[in-house]
């Protein structure tokens, strides 16, 4: 595999090649990420949900953020590695966006950043990517703003927020936006935005007409207890985990493990000397 960049991303739309993300929060699994070739590793901000068990993404930090990314940098060097901007590290003025975004690149060795929302965040858009930092941006269902739009719920489904939806689109993307996820959007919806944008459009839950799609690692891998109609699930992992788990708990209590096979030796000579005094 090569190394993904903006432009590869580009390419990939002008080609009509699918782009694949996923999120990714740690070390081995990036390399796993790599090893499958995935052309996007996403540290969303799903890390509050995923990985801290947070009920949503509104508490998560900058310092979680950047730790992670750079854990995940650590692990892989192929796919475009983004970070996501968490609440609030954006939000309140554009010199602290900057300096927030600066801190993926610096600190976290991220090669693009994520934030969502669209015309009300066009200046940080443009500001972060006149310092030289990429920017991904996140339309439809956006996490962040869960309270003001009153629960998880599918986006764009009338005339007006459709209009909207797409005009938003077309925002970030003169804006200089590389790329766009779209999330939980109707399929037909996200499939004109597509076909109008010259930079990939990255959906979950918005159809198979988007140029690429982004799942989260723990909803793929069968490792979140839940199930979405929008998600796919490729393995059943947590079973299988579990039992591992509850067969170590057994062979320790029935004292199976360790085993000499498992422990260390020591000259006969040695141990003796430790009853001579
Ligand atoms: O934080 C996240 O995981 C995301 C993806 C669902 C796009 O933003």
């Amino acid at each position: 595999m090569k190394k993904v960049t903006i432009n590869t991303l580009l390419e990939m739309k002008k080609n009509r090649e699918k782009v694949s993300m996923l999120t990714v929060y740690d070390t081995p699994s990036a390399r796993m990420l790599e090893e499958a070739e995935i052309d996007i590793a996403l540290v969303g901000d799903s890390l509050g949900n995923a990985v801290l068990g947070y009920a949503n993404t509104l508490p998560v930090t900058m310092d979680e953020m950047i730790i992670h990314t750079a854990a995940v940098s650590r692990g892989l060097s192929k796919p475009l590695l983004v970070g996501d901007m968490p609440f609030l590290s954006y939000q309140a003025s554009i010199p602290e966006a900057v300096k927030n975004a600066g801190r993926f690149f610096k600190e976290g060795m991220a090669e693009a950043v994520k934030l969502e929302g669209g015309r009300e965040y066009v200046d940080v858009v443009k500001a972060l990517i006149n310092a030289g930092m990429p920017v991904m941006g996140h339309l439809g269902l956006t996490p962040q703003s869960v309270n003001q739009l009153s629960g998880f719920k599918v986006q764009g489904t009338d005339e007006g927020s459709a209009a909207k939806l797409l005009q938003d689109a077309q925002i970030l993307e003169e804006a200089g936006c590389f790329s766009i996820v779209l999330e939980c959007v109707p399929d037909r919806l996200a499939g004109l935005i597509s076909s109008k944008l010259m930079i990939p459009v990255i959906g979950i839950g918005a159809g198979p007409e988007c140029d690429g799609q982004v799942l989260v690692w723990h909803d793929v891998l069968g490792l979140s207890g839940r199930e979405y109609k929008h998600t796919r699930r490729y393995a059943e992992l947590a079973k299988p985990i579990t039992d591992a788990l509850r067969k170590y708990k057994e062979e320790v209590r029935g004292k199976e493990f360790p085993t000499k096979d498992n422990s260390f030796s020591m000259e006969d000579a040695v141990f003796e000397s430790l009853f001579w005094e």
